[in-house]
């Protein structure tokens, strides 16, 4: 079936839902849709815990975070962008209070929390629950609008694209809903990618089922350069928890004091001062995995259990009840803990108003690579860095909309398929997932070899040309569409990370230990087959696709 709108959004994260109540509210007479694979509110967002890091206190400054953000980056954040980020925090999370987000207050003032990097408290949070607010408040939002229509279960499978005076358009998206067994093509001046991460892409992960690097991959596939992929942030602090849901240990819990110690009961983040316990995540998620390498351990603890018991489940509610739900009691004994693939600091190469190398094709939040967080995020920068970048990208799109014609865009090649499943596939397709999540957590972890690197690369390839050969021919399912996109994103982790010959922030190889400025302060730019440069229309807006960063 063909649908056509005006703006289609791909995900119901905090950048998509953002995006798509503004634009309805700005154009109400245009028609927006909204895709997403599982529930509505199945996303990153939702499992956000920390906050979002904004000035807010009187004795923080904008100087301040801009400067913590450039630390945290190690020389790959692109200034501009970090300052214009942080200097429109307020107005961004002023803006979510007013679309009906309740953050945490204490004494009438909203209470900010600190976590590792930041000089300083400023990170505004709901409780230990903060995505799970701004998820409701967003959705409720956008629920509202007569103009948004929803459409749950409904995968996106490949961008619809076109040539237009020279330059590739996209002109939409073609989905698959499972549920209905049904394949539909969307149609719309405006896509906007707004996917999320890749933590699938790793055996232990932070990141819920659905973040299998959809968006990376279908704009690479459709001719869209990404950038700094190498860049895969651990979290410090997952519950150890063998063979259960995997769940975070907020930063924020270090933030109030909690200690990192050893099985032993040393505390190892004396070895790494003046931060200790809250440096930058690359730091302490190496700290930890040095430390249980050093000493043959599965896991490190981290210990709150100092604090008032009235103070830790009040301000972790959350953490307290599912960690006393998995049999442990917080406040009188110490969380075994491990780092877990959290955060995908490359993504689609794009400005900071979402525009990438395909006009009409947007993106923003987690699927993009903007020169926000450089070589390492800096703790709760994402959620600032998404809500952001939908405020500025909605405003862009509109105009865009508004400036420019459109051609019917023709129907295109389908998806050949069949409606049934055969066993033997989905063995195939199981095995192959697991076999990618297992190399990318070996070979592409905290600390990388070049021999580690090669292996990988071989590895993945192979698997990638499997799955390339058989993708088209077998039963579509969301199970061999993530696999598909996760064996691409795959491939290009690994050629981001065999380009960068040095040591930098979340990217450390033992066989270059040191950073390297002279060769290698600047992103990692991976360009698709046949990629061409977009020259800008000098009638038109200044559009400088990916490159006005
Ligand atoms: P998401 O919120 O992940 O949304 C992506 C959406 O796209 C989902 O709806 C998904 O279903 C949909 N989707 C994906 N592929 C497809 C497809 N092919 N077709 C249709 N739909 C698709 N950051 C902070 O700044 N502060 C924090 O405190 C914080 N805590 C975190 C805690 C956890 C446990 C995790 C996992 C992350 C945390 N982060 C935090 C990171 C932050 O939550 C994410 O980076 C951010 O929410 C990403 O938002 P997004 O809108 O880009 O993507
Ligand atoms: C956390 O609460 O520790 C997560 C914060 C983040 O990922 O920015």
């Amino acid at each position: 079936m063909e649908r056509r709108y005006d703006f289609i959004i791909i995900g119901s994260g905090i950048a998509g839902l953002f995006f798509a109540q503004k634009v309805a509210d700005l154009t109400p007479k245009a028609r927006v849709a909204v895709i997403t694979k599982k529930s509505e509110s199945d996303s990153n967002t939702n499992y956000a815990q920390g906050g979002i890091a904004t000035v807010m206190s009187p004795t923080d400054s904008f100087d301040a975070h801009i400067a913590d953000t450039l630390t945290a980056g190690a020389g790959l954040c692109h200034t501009k962008v970090v300052e214009t980020v942080v200097r429109s925090g307020p107005e961004a999370v002023r803006k979510l209070i007013d679309i009906g987000v309740k953050f945490t207050k204490v004494k009438g003032s909203y209470d900010l929390g600190r976590e590792g990097g930041h000089s300083t408290n400023r990170v505004i949070h709901a409780a230990d629950l903060t995505g799970r607010e701004i998820e409701r408040a967003l959705l409720t939002a956008c629920r509202r609008k007569k103009n948004v229509d929803i459409f749950r279960d409904t995968i996106g499978l490949d961008l619809i694209t076109y040539e237009h005076q020279g330059h590739r358009r996209c002109g939409g998206v073609y989905t698959f809903s499972q549920h209905k067994r049904e394949f539909n093509s969307f149609y719309a001046p405006v896509t906007m990618l707004a996917t999320g991460g890749l933590g699938q892409a790793y055996f232990n992960t932070t990141n819920p089922a659905i973040a299998t690097g959809d968006g990376v991959a279908m704009a690479f596939r459709a001719g869209a350069r990404v950038a700094n992929l190498e860049f895969v942030q651990f979290h410090p602090t997952t519950l150890y928890s063998p063979g259960r849901k995997p769940f975070l240990i907020s930063e924020a819990v270090r933030g109030e004091g909690a200690i990192l110690i050893n099985t032993a009961g040393k505390k190892f983040m004396r070895k790494y001062p003046p931060l200790k316990e809250l440096a930058p995540r690359d730091i302490v998620a190496r700290a930890i995995d040095s430390e249980m390498k050093e000493n043959g351990d599965e896991f490190v603890y981290l210990d709150i259990s100092h604090r008032p018991a009235a103070f830790v489940k009040k301000r972790f509610p959350n953490i307290y009840k599912e960690c006393l739900r998995r049999g442990l009691d917080i406040t009188k004994e110490p969380i075994p803990v491990v780092p877990s693939a959290h955060y995908a600091c490359g993504g689609v190469l794009a400005d900071i108003y979402g525009r990438t190398d395909i006009e009409g094709m947007y993106v923003c939040g987690e699927a993009a690579c903007t020169g926000m967080h450089g070589a390492n995020r800096l703790a709760s920068n994402s959620l600032l860095e998404a809500v952001v970048m939908a405020d500025f990208a909605a405003d862009d799109a509109v105009a865009f909309i508004a400036e420019n014609r459109f051609p019917e865009v023709p129907p295109a090649e389908q998806w050949l398929h069949s409606s049934i499943v055969r066993q033997k596939e989905k063995v195939y397709i199981s095995h192959d997932r697991l076999s990618l999540k297992r190399l990318m957590s070996d070979f592409l972890g905290i600390v990388r070899s070049e021999e580690r690197l090669r292996l990988a690369q071989e590895r993945i390839r192979m698997i990638l040309r499997a799955i390339n050969n058989y993708y088209l021919s077998q039963p579509a399912s969301y199970n061999i569409v993530e696999l598909r996109n996760l064996a691409l994103v795959s491939d290009l982790i690994v050629r981001c990370a065999s380009r960068r010959k040095e040591s930098r922030g979340l990217h450390f190889i033992i066989d270059y230990p040191e950073t390297d400025d002279l060769h290698y302060r600047r992103d990692t730019v991976i360009a698709p087959p046949g990629f061409r440069r977009f020259i800008p229309n000098r009638k038109g807006r200044a559009r400088n696709y990916g490159c006005c960063r």
